[in-house]
């Protein structure tokens, strides 16, 4: 299964993209992630990447388009992977369906769009923690850690992501609806487009996405 989670900041792509990928026992290739990491180690693509982040806006394009066409074409992601992240813009969708051909690769079953209003995505960004150590997402209220600041699955430090700032949610909220909104009729002429309705609890919205998975396999 090779699937692409669409969705404002904060739609709750990567928590619903961690699940799947755990059933499903597929990766979960999250731009973002990969970003972060970088970041965190001092790498040359963190160093690149940082100053972008911080501010909200895009990474440039050809920085991300060969992180990911070297996770695609590994053994790993042989079997299917969920993006999540990308692509978001035209040019990263563009060069996401070079990748497939230069590769033949059958390409995408699915681009899934999690549709959210954007108060509810104010109040889950401003929630979020994340584990400093493995990356699990958390939510304060709707998702919490059995001990406050503690990661249930390793133990690690939650923090807060820099970019969760208000100032910095408003940038990226903008920088969706300029630059990756226009990927929902990208893909829809395509044929590739489902739309998840992603409000309602982190259960619920599983549930409305494996409903999905499993109709559009049946087809
Ligand atoms: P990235 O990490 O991809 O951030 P994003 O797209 O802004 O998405 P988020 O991780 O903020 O949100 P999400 O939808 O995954 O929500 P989550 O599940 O965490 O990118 C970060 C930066 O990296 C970008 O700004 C850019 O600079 C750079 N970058 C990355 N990819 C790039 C690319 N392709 N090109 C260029 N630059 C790139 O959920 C949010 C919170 O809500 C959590 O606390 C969660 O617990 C909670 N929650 C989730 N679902 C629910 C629910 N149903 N009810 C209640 N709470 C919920």
């Amino acid at each position: 299964m090779r699937l692409v989670f669409l969705g404002a900041p904060g739609a709750g792509k990567g928590t619903q993209a961690q699940r799947l990928a755990a059933q499903e026992q597929i990766p979960h290739v999250s731009t973002g992630e990969i970003l972060r990491e970088s970041v965190k180690r001092g790498t040359p693509l963190g160093l690149q990447a940082k100053g972008y982040m911080d501010a909200g806006k895009l990474v440039p394009d050809e920085v991300v388009i060969g992180l990911v066409r070297e996770k695609l074409t590994s053994p790993e992601c042989a079997r299917g992977y969920i993006l999540d992240g990308f692509p978001r813009t035209v040019a990263q969708a563009e060069a996401l369906d070079r990748i497939f051909r230069e590769t033949g690769s059958p390409g995408l079953d699915h681009v899934i769009s999690f549709d959210v209003p954007q108060d509810e995505i104010v109040r889950r960004l401003s929630g979020r923690r994340s584990c400093s150590r493995c990356q699990t997402v958390y939510h304060i209220e709707h998702d919490p850690p059995k001990e406050e600041g503690v990661c249930d699955k390793c133990g690690g430090t939650l923090v807060q992501r820099a970019d969760d700032k208000p100032e910095t949610v408003l940038a990226r909220l903008r920088v969706f609806d300029q630059q990756t909104r226009p990927l929902v009729e990208y893909y829809q002429k395509r044929g590739l487009l489902q739309r998840v309705d992603a409000t309602g609890s982190i259960d619920q919205v599983y549930a409305r996405l494996l409903a999905l998975v499993h109709a559009t396999r049946m087809a």
